[in-house]
Formats: structure tokens, sequence, C-alpha cells
């Protein structure tokens, strides 16, 4: 299949289009370049050569950006609470409004599937019982309620000729040459081996559903090689029910990984974003789909790599690999201007 990743520049996006074309899918790359700064690792043996790729905002695109594209695979965002607040304006303009004019404009170019990247952050406070695709959605910052309004309004494009599909992702883990240590299993095993120790901001309460970044890749790949007909309008979470837990869990599991690491526990608070979810459904309906990673097996993954690779607290620190603080440092060396469109070609 001819398919488009936009944001494959990105944490998921060079491990996806990796991924895809392993598995036998001709791929193509869009990403306006905003991480490009910093790269954790290149390793030519576990990754192939990185797709044809366009640079470009999505705000920018044209239906030749789709000739020949049998599918899009868009996870082309501003991609976290923080950096959705930076300018709630400019998220809704790439969240919400570039994600729905992608999926036009793919619809009127004749693609004739779209994947999206959604979150299980939609579901915003649910700490008691498991929440599934049917529950209520309370997203609690502009990044969640964008991922709530792409999929009110792109739900109703999916007709028998545009199959849409929407993937609540948990918050992913493991390795990417294209690091993120702003989510929490990558950050606290990368504390755990720059300081030997995790100093908890919080008590640790809060709930967490957490999907290795190779399970959403193949259910990716699993949506986009299912009959049209299995996929068709509908949501998925991606996890596994198993893998959720308190980020206090997830410390004691990364300091039984991290030889001589110890953790510490802050002050009780309120984080108004905790939920537990359940991922029966993708289980059940996604064809041949199952995850195979667990936080332990991750948290290992990163000692190894950690090992391999010598990482330094100042790599874990870079910029590039927070995404806050890349964009903060575009901002600032006006790379980039108030719209976050680059000042120079
Ligand atoms: N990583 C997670 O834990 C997680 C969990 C749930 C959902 N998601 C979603 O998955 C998608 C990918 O996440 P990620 O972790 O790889 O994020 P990321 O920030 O690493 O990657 C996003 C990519 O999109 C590009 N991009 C951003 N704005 C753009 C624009 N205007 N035009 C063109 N390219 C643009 C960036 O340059 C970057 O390479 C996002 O939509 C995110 O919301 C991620």
């Amino acid at each position: 299949m001819n398919i488009l990743v936009t944001g494959s520049e990105g944490y998921i996006g060079t491990r996806l289009t990796a991924w895809l074309m392993a598995h036998g899918h001709s791929v193509r790359g869009l990403d306006t370049g905003y991480y490009r700064d910093g790269t954790l690792y290149l390793d030519p043996l576990a990754m192939p050569a990185a797709p044809p790729t366009v640079y470009k905002d999505l705000r920018n695109l044209t239906p030749g950006d789709f000739a020949g594209v049998e599918a899009v695979v868009h996870l082309a965002e501003l991609s976290n609470d923080p950096l959705g607040e930076l300018n709630p304006e400019i998220t809704y303009r790439i969240n919400h409004r570039g994600s729905v004019d992608i999926a036009r404009a793919a619809r009127a170019a004749g693609v004739a599937r779209l994947v999206y990247a959604s979150s299980c952050s939609v579901y915003g406070v649910a700490a008691g019982d498991l929440v599934d695709e049917s529950s209520p959605l309370d997203p609690q910052t502009a990044y969640a309620r964008c991922k709530t309004l792409v999929e009110r309004d792109l739900a109703p494009m999916a007709d028998d000729s545009f199959c849409v599909t929407f993937l609540r992702n948990a918050t992913a883990y493991g390795p990417s040459p294209r690091m993120r240590f702003d989510i929490v299993l990558n950050d606290l095993c990368a504390l755990a081996w720059t300081g030997r120790h995790i100093a908890m901001q919080s008590d640790g309460s809060p709930w967490r559903p957490l999907v290795h970044v190779e399970d959403i890749c193949e259910a990716v790949r699993c949506v986009l090689d299912a009959p049209a007909a299995a996929v068709n309008g509908e949501v998925f979470n991606v996890g596994n029910t198993q893998e959720n837990y308190r980020v206090r869990e997830l410390a004691e599991i990364v300091a039984a990984v991290f030889p001589g690491c110890t953790v510490s526990a802050g002050p009780a608070r309120g984080d108004n974003r905790s939920y537990r979810v359940s991922f029966d459904k993708i289980a059940a309906c996604l064809p041949g789909y199952r995850t195979r990673w667990t936080a332990r097996r991750g948290a290992e993954e990163f000692l190894r790599l950690f090992t391999r690779i010598a990482l330094a607290e100042d790599a874990y620190r870079f910029r590039a690999f927070t995404r806050l603080k890349q964009l903060q440092h575009l901002l600032r060396t006006r790379q980039v201007d108030d719209d976050l469109a680059w000042t120079r070609a």
C-alpha cells in the first residue's frame, strides 16, 4: 500500500515509517521538522533508510501532496498538553483545523483510508471504573479537546470510499531516534540511569495507561491491513488493559530494573488527568492485533539502550528531546514566528 505518514520525523513517526516499510509498504513522510536538531541514536541495522520526505507545514498542504497515496496516517500535531497550552489558538489551528483539512483534502484526492492518532487523554478524569470507547469524554486541556473535536468532525466523513479509523493511544514509551523524554516511562528511566534516583514531584497516585511505541506501530499496521468493514468509523483504545499503572508503581518498576536506583515520593497534589482504560475492544476486534510489551520489559530495554549509547545527562536534558523546550527555543531564536511557522525557508 502507498502510505503517507504525517509527523514522520517525530517520536512515533520515525518508528512507524520503519515498521511499515519493514512490513512491505511503500511509505512517504511529511513533516515540518520541529525536532530535527536531535537524534538520540542512529542504528543503521535497526533503522532502514528514512522514507522520501516532504518538509512542509501541514497548514500548507495541496492536493498534489496526496498524489498516488492510498492511505494517510496522521500523526503531525503539537503532541502534548504543555505544547498545547503554549498558544491554544495555534494548537486549534494545527491540531484541530489542520487535521480536519488534511482529512478533507485526502478524501477529495481519492485517498481510501485515514488513520488518526488520537489519545486516551480524551477521557480526562476517570480514576474509578475502567473507561472504554463508549465512555463519556472529559478532555481537560486544549490538546485533549482538539483530539475530541477532530474525532467529532472526521467521523461523518467515513463512508464506503473513505475508511476512517481513530486510534486512542495510551501514553507511549520506548526508544526512538527522535526521542521524547517528556513522557513518563522514558523520563523515569533516564532519571534512574543518570542520577540513580527518582524524586517524584507528587505522591504518584494518578493512573496512566502505557503502551510501547512498537505496539502503536503494530496497531496502525493492523488497521491498514484489516478489511475496511472491520475498522471503518471505529475507535480503538491502543494498549493493554493489564498496562494501567499508578505513576509510583512505574517508578518502583524502573527502580527495580536500574541497579542502585532509589525512589522518593513528593506531596499529594490534585493531578487532574487520571484514568484507567480498557483495551479489550482492540484485542477482540482488530484482526491479528496483540500487544507484546510490558512496562517492565520496556524499562529493561532502556537499560540496554542507555548502556549501549552511554547516555549522558546533557543528552537526556537536550532540548530537542523535550517537545516544549524545543519549541520555546525555536520561538526565542526566532526560527519560528508566533504562528510556529518557519521564518526561513
Ligand atoms: N507519544 C505519545 O505518548 C502519544 C500518545 C497518544 C497520542 N499521541 C499522538 O501521536 C501523534 C505523534 O506523537 P509523537 O509522540 O510522535 O509526537 P512528536 O511531537 O514526536 O511528533 C510530531 C511530529 O509532527 C510534526 N509537526 C508538528 N506540527 C506540524 C505541522 N504544523 N506541520 C507539519 N508537521 C508538524 C513535528 O515536527 C513532529 O516531528 C500526535 O498526534 C500525538 O498527539 C502520542
